[in-house]
């Protein structure tokens, strides 16, 4: 009795979350990306058999998320939920709260989670699941605390990035990643589709794009500095049916994530060249790279059937790729062949061009008018700045963020994925031995957590042009899917939390305890990360 009256006078230990002091409490709940804000009790209430599942019915979405969660129930927290005590977890689309957000309020005989549009209603039941994760489980049930939760994402565009140009990933093992970025709450999956060592998009008017480039004749040994080369004599390829394409992005949808397909031009193309020979400077005969690094060979920006190839794909690949972006590359394009090459120069003189960066500028204006014509953004890597920024064009800065933050004071929105903070193919420990063979590079978990997609530098009034941010895996090195999670995980946590939570609430050691939780769930799917030192 007494007891009782304790609880219920002092029940409302209320934690808010006000800068970085994260109460242990909060830490317990293992809770990544961390919420905006969470007022806990310490009451409980005990989930069981005899709940339901209930929604509002204000969008349709809600059916299906709701046999979602009955089903990841049942598999991960042998809980089956039947009914029969009254007591329901109620799933709720109204408006009122903020894009991307949800509330969720846990109290003796409800779960409710809301958002303002179904996506919100997910994160919010990817919070739920790590608090079933978090609470205490018996033979009748899981114990969590009564709770509300308020949370909406700092930035919109919350990426990874995944080059199955340099090795090839299957269907399955995508749709694996693509759990991995609904679990961080992020939604975006820049998938790198095209490159020297291999194209893997099927195109209906070029079959030799699927025939000659999504293949070459064997793969380094080793890491590209080692002297003498040694190569493995194996024919290594493979590519993407549009079935295939469809069946991923299908899935990424169920799960609120918007598929941005990369088309790499003009540089990064001589697997396209090895097929379509006629699309280069030299008219070739080219082959498909089986060494990693830049390459001389590009599309001539000299002749029309350069850019009549382009439309082609890209417009195959518009339909194939529903979402609002088509990213074009742009990076690490060697102008010596267009040097050299008098359709280009005369390309450079019939526009009026002053030199080859202006001729790459003039490419990829094209090409933005193509997409403009099929509905789409352009999305280019920050070499797309120089000789001039096409119109409407995002810019993807990598090498360092200056060149982000020249596209935003220009009035472009950005999305901030520096080698410094965002390369997951780079080295996690500096005990490079004890690593499996990477590119090269150091960065850590810890600086990954560090990374500031706004940094000093960009006018107050332009910060809004910053998208978000992205963590990029590039497979030169990682050939297998065990050693995409190795170098991705957890490196991908901590770019989820900056690209979610408040800067403001920042805290290394509030994450590594929360990571704890975090490891637990990535054992449970069977993730091959990297285990903390
Ligand atoms: C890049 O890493 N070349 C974008």
């Amino acid at each position: 009795m007494f007891k009782k009256e304790i609880n219920t006078i002092a029940i409302l230990l209320l934690i808010s979350m006000m800068g970085c002091n994260l109460k242990p409490e909060v830490n317990e709940l293992g809770l990544v990306p961390l919420p905006k804000s969470i007022s806990l009790s310490d009451h409980k209430t005990t989930i069981t058999d005899q709940w339901d599942i209930q929604h509002n019915g204000g969008h349709d979405d809600l059916e299906t998320l709701s046999s979602e969660i009955s089903t990841a129930l049942a598999t991960n927290y042998n809980l089956s939920l039947s009914g029969g005590s009254s007591r329901s977890i109620f799933l709720n689309v109204e408006s009122g709260l903020a894009k991307e957000g949800y509330e969720i309020t846990i109290s003796d005989d409800e779960i409710n989670i809301s958002g303002s549009t179904p996506n919100g209603v997910f994160y919010g039941i990817q919070t739920l699941y790590q608090l079933l994760d978090s609470g205490e489980a018996s033979d009748s049930g899981i114990d969590l605390n009564h709770l509300t939760i308020t949370d909406e994402p700092r930035f919109k565009w919350r990426g990874m990035h995944l080059d199955v140009g340099r090795h090839f990933f299957d269907v399955s093992f995508v749709k694996k990643y693509i759990d991995y970025l609904a679990l961080h709450k992020m939604n975006v999956f820049h998938w790198h589709l095209t490159e020297d060592q291999g194209w893997r998009v099927e195109i209906d008017a070029y079959p030799k794009l699927t025939e000659i480039s999504a293949f070459r004749d064997e793969s380094l040994i080793g890491h590209y500095r080692d002297k003498p080369r040694q190569w493995d004599g194996k024919k290594y390829g493979g590519y993407y049916s549009k079935e295939d394409m469809a069946e991923v992005v299908a899935y990424a949808q169920s799960k609120y994530i918007t598929v941005v397909p990369e088309i790499e031009m003009p540089g990064h193309t001589r697997a396209v060249l090895a097929a379509y020979p006629e699309l280069s400077c030299t008219g070739g005969p080219h082959t498909v790279a089986k060494l990693w690094g830049v390459h001389k060979e590009v599309f001539c920006a000299g002749k029309e059937e350069t850019f009549q190839f382009l439309e082609t794909v890209l417009t195959e690949v518009a339909e194939i790729f529903p979402g609002p972006y088509i990213h074009i590359g742009g990076d690490e394009c060697p102008k010596d062949r267009w040097k050299e090459h008098d359709l280009d120069q005369q390309r450079i003189q019939a526009e009026g061009l002053k030199d080859e960066h202006e001729l790459q500028s003039y490419f990829i204006k094209r090409i933005e008018g193509v997409l403009d014509r099929l509905g789409k953004n352009l999305i280019g890597w920050d070499e797309i700045l120089e000789g001039g920024l096409a119109p409407d064009a995002i810019v993807q800065s990598w090498r360092g963020m200056d060149g982000g933050i020249a596209a935003a004071n220009a009035g472009h929105e950005v999305i901030m994925s520096p080698t410094s903070h965002a390369y997951f193919d780079y080295y996690q420990s500096e005990d490079k031995e004890n690593e499996p063979l990477a590119i090269g590079g150091f960065l850590s978990l810890e600086k990954v957590y560090e990374f500031d997609p706004v940094p000093p530098g960009i006018d107050p009034e332009k910060e809004h042009f910053i998208l978000g941010g992205q963590g990029n895996v590039w497979t030169e090195y990682i050939s297998t899917p065990e050693k995409v999670e190795y170098m991705a995980i957890p490196r991908m946590s901590a770019m989820a939390e900056v690209l979610w939570s408040r800067e403001q609430d920042r805290d290394y050691e509030s994450f590594t305890s929360r990571m704890d939780w975090q490891y637990k769930r990535f054992d449970r799917m069977k993730v091959s990360y990297r285990k903390p030192n």
